[in-house]
């Protein structure tokens, strides 16, 4: 019997458990080897009926992913500069004023305003003047103002169906961007983002993991990663970059 208490979901278990007795009582080893096998069934069931818990994404790796959206742009108009100086006549503005505009979205709107701006910049110029961390801030946010003039720029070139500027100006001032964001990025990964980190209590990072989660819903209503890295799928794909394999460096031999 099953006590009141008992879930119907405890129940079907149970159920499945009491048949297989039956069954070894009744027909021997083989039996109760099936039988085992079908518990084991009934419990891979259940754990596969449950949704796995979600794993946090915390705040510095929030940061470090989003770096990794804004590199996939980076490729594209790195792409772009060197299609540029062949063919001109082969660029599309389009796929150019999505990225333009994931990049205004997604980079200057959010992750740099939002969040380092907002709360990694100002804590780490608390720090001390000597800090290296510190001494970046002012040439790291110079560099996110030039980078928004840039976006500007492709916006407003890019918006027709052919391209408004000459092409070698044009992949001149794509391959300036890119530089200026490679080096950028990069430092922040390895020396702002770590000095943050190190700059703030454990329960203070816990609470701001929440924090940048609560402000990317807001700003996109949405998993605005998940939707950026889409996009980001589209625009290459409608570039032919989406095949990584066509990047692998021919062999030296
Ligand atoms: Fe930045
Ligand atoms: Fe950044």
């Amino acid at each position: 019997m099953v006590d009141e208490g008992t879930s119907r979901r405890d129940f079907l278990f149970l159920g499945a458990v009491g048949f297989g007795s039956v069954a070894v009582s009744s027909c021997g080893n083989t039996a109760a080897n099936t039988s085992q096998e079908q518990n084991t069934n009934v419990v891979k069931n259940n754990e596969e009926d449950k949704e796995p818990a979600a794993k946090e994404v915390t705040a510095v790796e929030d940061l470090m992913r989003e770096h990794g959206i804004l590199r996939r742009c980076l490729l594209v108009y790195s792409e772009t500069g060197l299609r540029l100086r062949k063919n001109a006549a082969d660029i599309s503005p389009e796929p150019l004023q999505r990225t333009a505009k994931l990049f205004r979205a997604f980079g200057e709107e959010y992750h740099e305003k939002k969040l380092e701006e907002a709360y990694l910049f100002p804590r780490l110029k608390e720090m001390a003047a000597s800090s290296e961390a510190a001494k970046y801030t002012d040439v790291l946010v110079a560099q996110h103002v030039r980078g928004r003039e840039i976006t500007e720029y492709i916006l407003s070139i890019t918006k027709g169906p052919k391209l408004g500027a000459d092409a070698v100006r044009f992949a001149d001032v794509l391959m300036g961007f890119v530089r200026m964001y490679q080096h950028h990025a990069a430092r922040e990964d390895t020396i702002i983002f770590p000095a943050w980190k190190d700059a703030v209590t454990s329960d203070e990072y816990d609470e701001l993991n929440d924090k940048f989660e609560e402000i990317e819903q807001e700003q996109f209503g949405e998993d605005g990663f998940a939707d950026a890295a889409k996009q980001m799928n589209e625009i290459e794909a409608s570039m032919s970059l989406s095949d990584i394999a066509q990047f692998t460096a021919p062999s030296i031999k």
